[in-house]
């Protein structure tokens, strides 16, 4: 049977994408077939490196339009032909085009319990705004921006007034709930069905 094929975008740390790597490195029905940044300094590349995953480091600064930076992705994308890309802290905003050609078939991972919370510094406002609950949201992409329909979500009573710890305390959950809906979505339990999440 062919693996399940990942491809992985990044822009920083990788943490995602470690924990990614360490729940499916040894299986044999899904594959991380590429890892792809915008930023060259992005850890994230010297951790599919360590994998001995085949990374890749593209510069949107080198293309004159969104267009032509996508085009590029989806050129090397599409030599791997992966049945899920995997957004994990890539911080470029996606064009329609590139949305609808992965639409079913990309998915990202927000640090708030969406639809809360959208764009940056969730962790500060869960804090300025006193709020009992924070967590993380995993959706598939649509043209909305940290939009999309969810594919599940995570959350714990917030128990500190430290950014630092509390942006911590998300992280462990984030690197429990993206590789479960991963293999969820891998093994046929969970997909997008005419914009709709269709659990089996
Ligand atoms: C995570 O908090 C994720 O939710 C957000 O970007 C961050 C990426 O962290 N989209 P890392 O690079 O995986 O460590």
């Amino acid at each position: 049977m062919n693996p399940f094929k990942l491809a992985i975008l990044i822009s920083g740390n990788g943490s995602n994408l470690q924990a990614i790597i360490d729940k499916f490195q040894n299986d044999k029905l899904i594959e991380i077939s590429c890892v792809l940044s915008n930023k060259k300094d992005a850890f994230g590349l010297t951790r599919a490196s360590n994998a001995n995953i085949d990374n890749y480091f593209i510069d949107h600064k080198d293309y004159q339009s969104r267009q032509d930076f996508e085009s590029k992705l989806i050129s090397i994308l599409e030599s791997y032909k992966p049945d899920l890309v995997v957004l994990a802290g890539f911080m470029r905003i996606l064009s329609e085009v590139f949305v609808n050609k992965y639409l079913g078939k990309l998915i990202n991972i927000h640090p708030s319990l969406l639809p809360k919370y959208k764009g940056l510094e969730t962790h500060k406002k869960v804090l300025d705004n006193n709020d009992k609950y924070h967590g993380v949201t995993v959706h598939f992409v649509d043209n909305t921006l940290d939009g999309g329909p969810i594919c599940a979500q995570s959350k714990i009573p917030v128990e500190t007034r430290d950014l630092e710890k509390l942006e911590e305390d998300i992280h462990k959950l984030e690197h429990i709930i993206y590789p479960e809906v991963i293999y969820e979505i891998a093994h046929g339990k969970l997909s997008l069905e005419e914009g709709k999440v269709r659990r089996t």
